[in-house]
């Protein structure tokens, strides 16, 4: 057992802290936000995240997790982890001044031969270049880097059950000392230097991210040959090199980390001289099928007065109430710019939505959101509406276009009930699940050929990369 600190309560700290103390470690959690500290001294997590309110009361109980908004509640720890913040700056790269802050606090207060261990996500050689901050170093202070691979809805599995617990460090000691506090979990440690664990982890993210890219693309030539890229991708997925994970076509990713960390991959790359034509297209294509889904639904209700659009699914993905970088609210975005009247209803994600985008009329009940609508958009996959009733939906909706953006409903019965419905790649005749109209505008894709239009109808930026930042909109940090 051993005596830790984690800086930081937000996601990534606060499952680590309650986890680490699941683990049989003592660990004091630093939070300087006083609204949350109160509300996790009483065992009350800001984020919901399942299985993790529960385990921090049982820590709490337990006595092995404490929480403190003041720095000098490091001073008895052995370890201390840096959970905090790393967001994009404006020109993609990742802002470390919380980590350097972070850092700076805690050197007052810090004991010799104490281990930082660097859970943000950061850009390669941050790790080093704390280790050799002269007050670090004077006080024979490793600096380690132990990237963090939780996805949201399941980090406390994530963190418990890893697929490996990744240790950068410069010295085998440390390294050693790091990998002892995870000794009861069972997953290869993998010790290798402070860079390339930090690159480990941006590539990780950017590889799914780039699957999920690659086929979105796949499923624009799907639409085109009228192939079903859901068949498409369950056969490749069969493949043992490749594996059926990360695979689904749609709207694409969003969420806290694939945006920023394609982004702060690419800054990396670039200021140290290397291209990244790859990063470029992975981001590119993400931001191209929120254009097409926006497109889809302004054809369908241009030419009607003061048209309304309805989206099924706020947050970036189902089972969070998380909406930075959901493809949810930059479309919402676009439309309400269009002059578009924008409803919509997520189960959990309407507190969070309606701090970024005001302006859409938000609705408790998904039939509430539908009823009167020219189009829907389902943005995000949750349970509950795949049994919408979808004749009822039918008879109160004004218009009939369904605009599926997670390839998740039923299209031939929808078409069947009189629905133009789309969807991204599925074929017309496929295994009960195929697309409706042959004709519009997902056969002639927008980018099956040179002169593809965005959203607007406009020619898309040259440089793509750079300007996609613009398109981004609603990511809220
Ligand atoms: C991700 C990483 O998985 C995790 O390891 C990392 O540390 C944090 O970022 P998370 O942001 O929770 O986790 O989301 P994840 O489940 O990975 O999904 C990312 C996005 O990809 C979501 O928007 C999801 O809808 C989308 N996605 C995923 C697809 O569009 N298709 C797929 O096949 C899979």
């Amino acid at each position: 057992m051993a005596q830790l600190a984690v800086v930081g309560a937000g996601y990534v700290g606060l499952v680590t802290a309650a986890c680490l103390a699941k683990l049989g470690h003592r660990v004091i959690c630093v939070e300087v936000d006083e609204s949350r500290l109160n509300g996790l001294a009483a065992g009350e997590p800001p984020i919901s995240e399942p299985g993790l309110a529960e385990l921090v009361r049982e820590q709490l109980r337990h006595g092995s997790l404490r929480f403190t908004g003041d720095y000098a509640g490091v001073a008895e720890s052995e370890f201390i982890f840096i959970a905090v913040p790393t967001p994009s700056r404006e020109d993609g790269s990742a802002d470390t001044s919380h980590v350097l802050h972070a850092v700076n606090s805690l050197i007052p207060h810090v004991r010799p031969a104490t281990v930082i261990v660097v859970k943000s996500t950061v850009p390669v050689g941050t790790t080093d270049r704390l280790a050799a901050m002269p007050p670090l170093l004077e006080a024979r202070i490793e600096v380690v880097s132990n990237p963090e691979f939780l996805r949201q809805g399941t980090a406390v599995h994530d963190f418990l059950q890893p697929d490996r617990v990744v240790i950068g460090a410069s010295s085998p000691d440390a390294a050693a000392r790091v990998a002892r506090l995870y000794s009861s979990i069972e997953a290869p440690i993998v010790a290798v230097d402070t860079r390339s664990a930090e690159l480990a982890k941006y590539t990780a993210n950017a590889l799914l991210a780039a699957r999920v890219s690659f086929m979105n693309e796949i499923s624009h030539i799907a639409a085109a040959v009228d192939a079903n890229v859901d068949d498409v991708a369950r056969i490749v997925g069969m493949d043992r090199r490749i594996g059926p994970a990360f695979l689904r076509a749609g709207l694409g990713w969003g969420g806290s980390c694939f945006p920023k960390d394609v982004l702060a991959l690419a800054a990396v790359a670039n200021s140290n001289g290397c291209r990244t034509p790859i990063l470029q297209a992975v981001y590119e294509t993400n931001e191209l099928q929120r254009e097409h889904a926006a497109k889809l639904l302004l054809d369908a209700v241009r030419t009607i007065p003061g048209p309304i659009v309805a989206i099924l699914g706020l947050a970036f993905k189902p089972n969070t109430d998380d909406v930075r970088g959901s493809p949810a609210l930059g479309i919402a975005q676009h439309l309400l710019a269009e002059g578009v009247i924008v409803r919509a209803h997520d189960p959990f994600a309407l507190v969070n939505a309606s701090r970024v985008l005001p302006d859409v009329e938000y609705s408790e009940d998904a039939y509430s959101a539908l009823d009167g609508a020219d189009a829907i958009l389902l943005a995000t996959e949750w349970e509950e509406y795949y049994d919408l009733d979808w004749i009822l939906v039918r008879e109160s909706m004004r218009g009939k276009t369904v605009v599926d953006g997670r390839n998740a409903l039923n299209g031939v019965l929808l078409t069947d009930l009189g629905f133009r419905y789309w969807s991204f790649g599925r074929a017309t005749q496929s295994n009960g699940n195929g697309t409706g109209p042959h004709e519009g505008p997902m056969d002639s894709s927008p980018l099956g050929g040179a002169t593809h239009t965005n959203g607007n109808g406009a020619v898309p930026r040259e440089d793509g990369f750079a300007s996609a930042l613009d398109f981004r909109g609603a990511v809220a940090e």
